[in-house]
């Protein structure tokens, strides 16, 4: 199977963000989204392990994303992920920050498409030999529309028609170019238009191809908008402002059929997440730091916001820090 039914919804790849801690938060609000690992190096992670001794079972469906453009240690960092049990394996080429281009891979990797197409056939020669007897762990490609001056129409269908020749089935495109020149990481993910469009004639080109649309979205409407085009929404920045989106995942997007959590549930299931954390001994602030924006919306969420981002780093702390942060905010309502 290249597009495991949980690509619907997806959590994006974010470096810093989408950790072990990230993504155990996350399950707590939805079982059926697809969960994607930080970018990680194909060379660190055959060479040092360390990312894989931290990621649990309670975590899957999660995909783990490779950077590198050496085919041969992408195969072995995918044989790597596969015995770990990660459910699918994706190759970074989109990324645009200067240590990614000093090592030739990201978004660099779309002047070349023909080495992305290696890349992709390695990974997925390696996700099958590595697989267990009768399971297939899908390979995917991320990427964007264009990089540089290379950003007409006809660039972006033969960057994604090569990628499709080499078998792949399943791109997540972010819709719009990369420029590798003058624009920081962070401008690259504003500066550049987003240009839903390409996408759509992408998938409309080519029909077997599973593609998932990222960059810009930022609601359930829009994620039901976008259904309509695509096979799959995958969404970054909005899940670190406003991680409480992901609890209405399961029932709008996967049909599911059970009651959901509130706010102040998934804040209770997240002392006790925070407690498992210290009892593993992990600092609190690994998980509270995902959780600043969770009353994101409410009334006087910056009165919990202020008072977590100034407790969670203290000495001591304990997980009903958490709710300490929402008796601030409350009280905060009740002095109105
Ligand atoms: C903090 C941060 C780190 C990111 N790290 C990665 C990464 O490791 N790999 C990757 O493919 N994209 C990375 N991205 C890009 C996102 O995966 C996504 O493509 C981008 O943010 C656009 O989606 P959005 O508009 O939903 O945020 C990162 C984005 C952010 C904000």
């Amino acid at each position: 199977m290249s597009f495991l039914p949980s690509e619907r919804f997806s959590v994006a790849p974010m470096v810093d963000v989408t950790d072990s801690v990230f993504r155990r938060m996350a399950r707590v609000m939805t079982q059926r989204a697809m969960l994607y690992t930080e970018m990680i190096a194909a060379e660190a992670l055959v060479h040092a392990k360390y990312y894989l001794i931290d990621f649990k079972e309670e975590e899957l469906p999660c995909c783990l994303q490779l950077g590198s453009a050496d085919p041969k240690k992408l195969a072995q960092a995918t044989a790597v992920g596969v015995a770990h049990g990660y459910s699918a394996i994706n190759l970074n080429a989109g990324c645009p920050s200067d240590k990614v281009q000093s090592g030739n891979f990201g978004a660099i990797l779309m002047k070349t498409p023909e080495l992305i197409a290696k890349c992709y056939q390695a990974m997925a020669e390696a996700a099958d030999k590595a697989a267990p007897a009768g399971v297939s762990i899908p390979v995917s490609v991320k990427t964007r529309i264009g990089v540089d001056e290379l950003d007409s129409e006809e660039f972006t269908f033969k960057l994604m028609g090569t990628i499709y020749e080499a078998g792949c089935r399943h791109l997540i495109i972010h819709a719009r170019k990369a420029w590798l020149n003058g624009l920081s990481p962070k401008e690259n993910r504003t500066i550049p238009p987003l240009d839903y469009e390409r996408v759509y004639k992408i998938k409309a080109a080519f029909p077997e191809l599973h593609v998932t649309i990222n960059g810009g979205i930022t609601t359930m409407e829009q994620c039901h908008e976008q259904l309509t085009h695509v096979d799959g929404v995958m969404l970054g920045r909005a899940i670190i402002d406003n991680p409480y989106l992901l609890a209405s995942v399961d029932r709008e997007l996967f049909g599911e059929d059970k009651p959901q959590l509130t706010r102040e549930e998934v804040l209770a299931r997240m002392v006790d997440l925070g407690a498992q954390l210290q009892s593993e001994g992990k600092a609190l602030h690994f998980l509270c730091r995902h959780l600043l924006g969770l009353f994101n919306g409410c009334a006087h969420s910056r009165l919990y916001r202020r008072y977590l981002s100034e407790h969670m780093t203290k000495k001591e702390v304990r997980p009903d820090i958490l709710l300490k942060a929402h008796q601030a905010m409350v009280q905060g309502m009740l002095d109105v």
